[in-house]
């Protein structure tokens, strides 16, 4: 569920046209919801009421400060895999007693600047990594706070690229190796094991695996509190799927309720990491029309928008809805709609009935705000999108457009 819809002839975002934002801010032009980010975000927060919880946003879904604010106002933590990740959070004025900190390649300086902020933990991926927070710590005086992440070997049933949770995937430990990492925890001076993560893999339309690989955590905490290592805290990650087509994704309340009863009777505080479903259903991506072309074997049309802006369709063969911003009521054909890279992976759909367009006119492609413009580049020298946060009839820019004077600012 989201504010973006279409009513008197064209598109809105919440209560402004978004025919007035692509005048205003230009294309392309990244434009989220404040009301669907609030909707979305709460969804978990009250998915998970009658349990001790904690959401925690992860960043690299999207990660403009002004939305990690917005959601840190409503009590968000967040989820974070690099010490820029913990800049953006900290500049966003996230609570550091809320930050987790994902991720199998930690470097020194990024887990210095976590153990000087205070954040709640480490997901701690390996035991070399272990080793290495447990030497920082003490050489800094103080006890870093971790939790260990367990691969559960669960298929979450989703693209591939994206599932993390199978035995052949680089993340976590299983459980026998985990055994030993809590037990070299337990005993280091300068390691408080708090926690147990895991996280099987995004974009999840069913609810079995989150449920298998909880099933799978908690007996393993049983066993390790029978050595000592008693945890407080117990991570799920993120995963939860939206719909882009045709899927219908559980709802926060769903995983909520299937996870309620296993967690019942325990002490420990549940933590979730959505990004996507906080974010995607919360970001259009706007583009314009440059120019239609007839070729022999396709119908192309050619926008202002790109691979580099959003790469998800070129990289995962991922599908976004793309609908009219103003819809004209013309007959449908079928076309690829692309960018101007010199690629033929540069599309942003293929083979998709859409309305015969005229240059000018603009095109929303849907379920941007996750993974859109945090995985933008600059690729062939095209300064990145703005970005747009719409509250109601209030629209802020929540970061410029990229200049060409950007482009060139770092290099000598
Ligand atoms: N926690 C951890 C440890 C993660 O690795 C991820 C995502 C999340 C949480 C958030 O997952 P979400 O709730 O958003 O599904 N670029 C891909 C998605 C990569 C996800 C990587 N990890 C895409 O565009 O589909």
């Amino acid at each position: 569920m989201d504010y973006f819809e279409y009513r008197d002839g064209a598109l809105w975002a919440e209560d402004k046209r978004v025919t007035d934002l692509m005048e205003t801010f230009g294309t392309p032009l990244y434009v989220y919801s404040a009301k669907t980010l609030r909707r979305h975000y709460n969804a978990f927060d009250e998915a998970l009421g009658g349990l001790s919880h904690l959401a925690c946003f992860s960043v690299k879904a999207n990660s403009n400060i002004s939305l990690l604010r917005l959601l840190g106002r409503l009590g968000a933590g967040v989820d974070i895999v690099s010490g820029g990740e913990l800049h953006r959070a900290l500049t966003a004025g996230i609570d550091p007693g809320k930050i987790v900190f994902s991720g199998v390649g930690k470097q020194a300086h990024e887990i210095r600047e976590a153990l000087a902020a205070g954040i709640l933990m480490f997901n701690v991926e390996s035991v070399q990594e272990l080793e290495h927070i447990g030497r920082i710590a003490a050489a800094l005086k103080t006890q870093a706070r971790i939790s260990i992440r367990i691969n559960p070997d669960v298929d979450p049933e989703t693209h591939p690229y994206i599932s993390t949770g199978l035995k052949k995937n680089k993340f976590g430990l299983d459980m026998r190796d985990a055994a030993d990492a809590y037990l070299l925890a337990r005993d280091h001076p300068a390691i408080d094991p708090v926690g147990m993560d895991c996280h099987i893999g995004s974009q999840l339309t069913r609810i079995g695996p989150f449920v298998e690989a909880l099933e799978k955590l908690l007996a393993f905490a049983d066993r390790l509190a029978r050595s000592g290592v008693g945890i407080r805290y117990l991570d799920l990650g993120g995963g939860l799927g939206i719909t882009y087509n045709e899927e219908a994704p559980p709802l926060p309340a769903d995983l909520g309720r299937a996870i309620a009863g296993a967690l019942a009777e325990r002490d420990l505080t549940v933590i979730l990491e959505p990004g996507r479903a906080i974010a995607g259903n919360a970001g259009i991506l706007v583009t314009r029309v440059l120019y239609t072309k007839k070729t022999r074997a396709k119908n192309f049309v050619i926008v202002d928008a790109a691979m580099n802006d959003l790469v998800r369709p070129s990289l995962y063969g991922a599908y976004h809805r793309i609908g009219e911003v103003v819809p004209g009521g013309r007959e449908s054909m079928m076309v690829d709609v692309v960018g101007p890279i010199c690629e033929s992976s540069d599309f942003l759909a293929q083979d998709r009935m859409l309305p015969a367009m005229e240059p000018g006119e603009g095109l929303a492609v849907f379920s941007a705000g996750a993974y859109g413009f945090t995985m933008s580049s600059q690729y062939n020298s095209r300064p990145r999108a703005a970005e747009v946060i719409v509250d109601g009839e209030r629209v802020t820019l929540a970061r410029r457009r990229e200049t060409y004077q950007d482009l060139v600012a770092l290099e000598m």
